[in-house]
């Protein structure tokens, strides 16, 4: 990808980071607060993230879009840590959640960007699981990972997690408060996180008022809806009419025939 996008909108005030020269030129101005969780999500027009089945749901969605896996890599190179549900890991198999992987051509700058903001060399990868119901050979987790689950879920991973990853525990229950969740990686200096969970997590997010913003690919395609399940990217929480998070457009840009929204939620 050689052309930069076009940006249309840009709120003022927005905190901005140092960014290596290739990725100014091709994006423009992009920063975060100190503490933020954003989520990264790319939708067709008729608003389908997911695609039942079907693994990699983002990558068929985008068309595999350079445009779009840029941002991916920008996104995740800005961050302390990129957090993921297991239903994420266990559709996207021999994905890696770094910058490099999804945008090797800009590996370098990536690597720079990280280092000028004091960052680790890659975020670190965090995976929620109720089940515990994981592929333990998946590269992600070899990588290493955290893992954080509520009792029952240890019971089932047992010992089975690569030496790499370390298991977090967190209540007995069938599922973790991601209030909890969020909590514990803050104590762990993970300020700055990025959620690529697919529609579930990003329910619980929305509803515990934890998600600041949304970086929204809209992709020039439509996917339909059959018989199968295919979700937008709020699940389990109904929010219009009465509690509709309604929010602020903090930017806009094209890339052809693909626009990258970035919304600040619920804060309009
Ligand atoms: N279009 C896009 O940009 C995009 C982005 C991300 C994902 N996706 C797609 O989204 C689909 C997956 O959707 P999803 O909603 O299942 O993904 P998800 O939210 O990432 O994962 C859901 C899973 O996470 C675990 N989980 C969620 N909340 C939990 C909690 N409070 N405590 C413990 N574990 C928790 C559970 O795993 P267990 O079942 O192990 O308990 C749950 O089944 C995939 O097809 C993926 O490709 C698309």
């Amino acid at each position: 990808m050689r052309a930069p996008f076009e940006v249309l909108f840009e709120a003022e005030g927005l905190p901005e980071y140092a960014l290596p020269v290739d990725l100014k030129h091709l994006y423009g101005r992009l920063g975060f607060p100190d503490r933020v969780i954003y989520a990264n999500f790319v939708s067709s027009i008729d608003g389908v993230v997911t695609l039942g089945a079907n693994p990699s749901a983002g990558s068929v969605i985008s068309g595999k879009s350079p445009a779009d896996r840029f941002v991916m890599g920008l996104l995740r190179a800005c961050a302390d840590a990129v957090v993921l549900g297991a239903g994420t890991l266990r559709a996207t198999p021999g994905h890696l959640w770094t910058p490099a992987h999804v945008y090797p051509a800009l590996a370098t700058e990536f690597t720079a960007l990280r280092s000028a903001l004091g960052r680790s060399a890659e975020p670190a990868l965090v995976v929620l699981t109720g089940s515990g119901e994981l592929d333990f050979s998946h590269p992600a987790l070899v990588r290493g990972a955290i893992v954080m689950t509520t009792s029952p879920g240890a019971k089932k991973i047992g010992s089975r997690l690569p030496a790499s990853c370390e298991l977090v525990v967190l209540g007995k229950g069938k599922s973790l408060d991601v209030g909890r969740v969020v909590g514990e990686l803050r104590e762990r200096g993970l300020d700055v996180l990025l959620s690529e969970a697919g529609p579930h997590v990003t329910g619980q997010l929305v509803g515990e008022g934890l998600l600041d913003e949304v970086f929204l690919t809209l992709s020039p395609v439509l996917a339909g809806r059959g018989k199968e399940k295919r979700l937008g990217m709020v699940e389990g929480i109904e929010l219009l009419p009465a509690k509709g998070a309604w929010s602020r457009l903090l930017s806009a840009r094209q890339h052809g025939d693909y626009l990258f929204l970035r919304y600040g939620v619920g804060k309009s």
